[in-house]
């Protein structure tokens, strides 16, 4: 089990050394698609007798079958463990050596952390697409409402109605343990349970969703304090997320099930909180999906969003 660390390609990277796999491949993918998206530095090794010289001369990998990468390294924990007096480390926006690396002639693509147990090479052909994602979709700030089962949500992470104890239950909670398997419990055993309102976060595991943030809404029992409780639980969800560089976010409904917080009530405060923390951080491109499970919850948010646009939506 890893400790999640908010540097998310070292978090990815250590996953998919673990075990190579479409899901952990997936997995780095998408966090460098994040990172690229964010303008996030990559580590690059470089020469020190070149630049004692003024050149900057790259440091080159090349495979068995004699394609020739160019090296770099997803943080200087990750270059720590190949430290030698030949080189050294430049930090450049990973979108920038993308970009020169598709020029280089004679050069395959980049091979992050060379020295580690599964070197992770990206061709220039996976370099190209991944640019071209980032010039198509460029992220945005948005919120949708949709019916649907949250352990099938292919995103950065899916947001848990948990209880505070963090050790599983029914409901969603069940759900997703029950597809994330034991290894998620084993993480959750570490967290020392949670409390009402706050947010914590551990690895998907087998769900297709790279993490899981898990927090616990208010029992329903009527007291207007309770409404800080549920809008907290959407709040720091989020904050959860933004510190670790995730870009798309899906929430089950906290509270309206066991916890027996009423729909409408539920429905307004998230639509509400979520809308004032993208109105708070407009230039972040956080994706963010109201996961119903049934038309009951379904018909509460769009009986929330149809009030808003009529301008009825009181804070
Ligand atoms: N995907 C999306 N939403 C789901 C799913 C699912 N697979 N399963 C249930 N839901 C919905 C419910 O329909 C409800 O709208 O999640 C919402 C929250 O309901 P609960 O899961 O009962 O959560 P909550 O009301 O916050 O109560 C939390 O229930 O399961 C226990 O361990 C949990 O003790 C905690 C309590």
């Amino acid at each position: 089990m890893l400790h999640l660390s908010t540097d998310i390609i070292a978090n990815a990277y250590s996953f998919y050394v673990a075990e190579q796999n479409e899901a952990t491949l997936t997995r780095l993918l998408r966090a460098v698609s994040n990172l690229l998206r964010e303008g996030a530095d990559v580590q690059i090794p470089v020469s020190l007798a070149a630049q004692a010289e003024g050149q900057l001369a790259l440091v080159t990998h090349t495979t068995g079958d004699g394609q020739v990468f160019v090296a770099a390294f997803s943080s200087a924990e990750a270059f720590g463990t190949t430290q030698s007096d030949e080189y050294a480390l430049i930090a450049r926006p990973l979108v920038n050596y993308f970009e020169a690396v598709l020029q280089m002639d004679g050069i395959a693509g980049i091979v992050f952390n060379p020295a580690s147990p599964a070197p992770f090479t990206m061709h220039k052909k996976m370099l190209k697409e991944l640019l071209q994602q980032l010039a198509d979709h460029p992220q945005k700030n948005g919120i949708n409402v949709v019916r649907g089962d949250i352990t099938t949500f292919d995103c950065d992470a899916i947001v848990n109605a948990a209880n505070s104890t963090l050790l599983g239950g029914g409901g969603v909670d069940g759900a997703i343990h029950f597809a994330a398997g034991q290894e998620l419990l084993e993480e959750c055993k570490t967290l020392g349970g949670c409390d009402t309102g706050e947010a914590k976060i551990t690895y998907g595991y087998k769900l297709p969703s790279t993490y899981v943030i898990h927090t616990v809404g208010p029992i329903y029992d009527g007291k207007v304090s309770q409404r800080l409780d549920l809008a907290n639980c959407y709040q720091n969800s989020l904050e959860l997320a933004k510190k670790y560089h995730l870009h798309s976010i899906a929430f089950s409904a906290i509270s309206t099930g066991v916890y027996g917080y009423p729909l409408d009530e539920a429905a307004r405060i998230a639509l509400l909180t979520c809308t004032q923390w993208l109105n708070a951080n407009p230039e972040y491109g956080m994706e963010i999906t109201l996961v119903c499970f049934n038309n009951a919850v379904l018909k509460s948010y769009e009986e929330i969003i149809e009030a808003a646009k009529r301008g009825e939506l009181e804070e």
